[in-house]
């Protein structure tokens, strides 16, 4: 019999990841959000969510944001009324925003997959690159903590080395997702095989500094204790979908729950059974030693990959593997980064290489 625990949100709040527009200046090959667009939330609707009870901090994401022609004044309204922001761009957002506007976030992610300007372009169909270099240049010049995310395929792991150089250089951090599918957009091939997952653990912990990991099942493996156990997503932090459907994440877009009928709190929706189905155990796991800290894995890399009665792809025990030796270093500095405990991610600092080639 499969189990479900407990949801954990904490006294400090939800994390809401909010999906004002679908729309984008680009057109990356691996993007979720390519099905959803033309769908936008409306200015009501962002207010309504940034209104409700025990919230965190809200991540703009899912579309680039400043294709919403009122994101501007979001910003503003969210902000007077308290709420922590941070933001992911390919850039554009970055740079439409007036300077005074981007210092009213905690701290930014801007996406970047690939060393080489041609190698990125052609990836995100677009000028992805100039609109990086610009980004990165503003947050420099205005002082704003940020992140270059980078997504984990089977085409661009192997450059782990030298995304991790590049943030030690421009003095920021990486986050990294690993890729997963998109269904309704037929887009399955950049997934990463169980030993390319490993391999991408390995390259990471060997040539960055760990900041955070809310990964489970590098957690578990790793024994990496973590503020956030299992998966965060749909416990600690919500998906607003630019539909206005709510859900745990946003790879779960078929949920009932509409922020239209949300009153006051989201205490009502994590409590229905589009959330509570993300704390599935599978049976699998019930004996596993591991279990606290892992709960059976990603929830939605399960849900994608056939089922949450199933434990995470990337499980060594479960696909009778060696569980991997890697050695673990951690930053020194401690950082208040909203990625950190909002759904399965790793954020690393590079290690100072004194100048070597990687
Ligand atoms: C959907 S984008 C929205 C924000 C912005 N347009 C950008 O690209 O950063 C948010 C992040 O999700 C990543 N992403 C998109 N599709 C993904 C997928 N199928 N699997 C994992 N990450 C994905 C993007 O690369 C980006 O880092
Ligand atoms: S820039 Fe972001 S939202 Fe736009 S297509 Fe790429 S990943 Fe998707
Ligand atoms: S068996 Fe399940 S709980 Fe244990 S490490 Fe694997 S996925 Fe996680």
């Amino acid at each position: 019999m499969q189990k479900q625990r407990a949801s954990n949100v904490t006294a400090e709040g939800l994390l809401v990841g909010m999906g004002v527009t679908a729309n984008c200046n680009l057109n990356c090959k691996h993007c979720y959000s390519l099905p959803l667009r033309g769908q936008n939330l409306t200015l009501s609707q962002v207010l309504k969510v940034a209104q409700t009870k025990n919230i965190n901090s809200i991540n703009f994401g899912t579309g680039e944001s400043f294709c919403h022609p009122e994101f501007s004044e979001m910003v503003d309204k969210c902000y007077e009324m308290g709420i922590k922001m941070s933001l992911t761009s390919n850039g554009y957002s970055i740079i439409g925003l007036a300077d005074e506007q981007l210092r009213k976030f905690n701290d930014l992610d801007i996406s970047l997959d690939f060393i080489g300007k041609s190698k990125q372009n052609s990836f995100r169909n677009g000028q992805s690159q100039e609109l990086v270099d610009q980004a990165i240049e503003k947050c420099k010049r205005l002082g704003i903590e940020f992140s270059i995310t980078a997504v984990l395929m089977n085409i661009n792991y192997k450059g782990i080395p030298q995304l991790l150089k590049k943030v030690a250089e421009e003095g920021c951090n990486l986050r990294v997702n690993v890729f997963k599918p998109v269904p309704k957009a037929g887009i399955y091939k950049y997934r990463l095989s169980f030993e390319e997952f490993w391999e991408a653990v390995y390259l990471l912990f060997t040539h960055g500094n760990l900041i955070s990991c809310s990964e489970p099942i590098v957690n578990a493996m790793l024994d990496i204790p973590s503020t956030v156990p299992k998966s965060p997503c749909g416990s600690n932090s919500i998906r607003i979908h630019p539909n206005g459907t709510v859900s745990p994440c946003v790879y779960l877009t078929d949920s009932h729950v509409h922020i239209d009928h949300i009153e006051d709190s989201f205490e009502a929706a994590i409590d229905t059974e589009t959330f509570k189905r993300m704390a599935t155990v599978p049976e699998f796991c019930q004996t596993c030693e591991k279990i606290d800290a892992c709960g059976g894995g990603c929830a939605s890399r399960r849900h994608l990959n056939g089922g949450l009665d199933k434990p995470d792809e990337y499980c060594p025990p479960y696909r009778q593997k060696e569980i991997p030796e890697i050695e673990v270093t951690k930053c020194r500095k401690a950082k208040d980064l909203v990625h950190s405990s909002y759904l399965c991610t790793m954020i690393f600092e590079g290690k100072k290489t004194d100048g070597k080639e990687i």
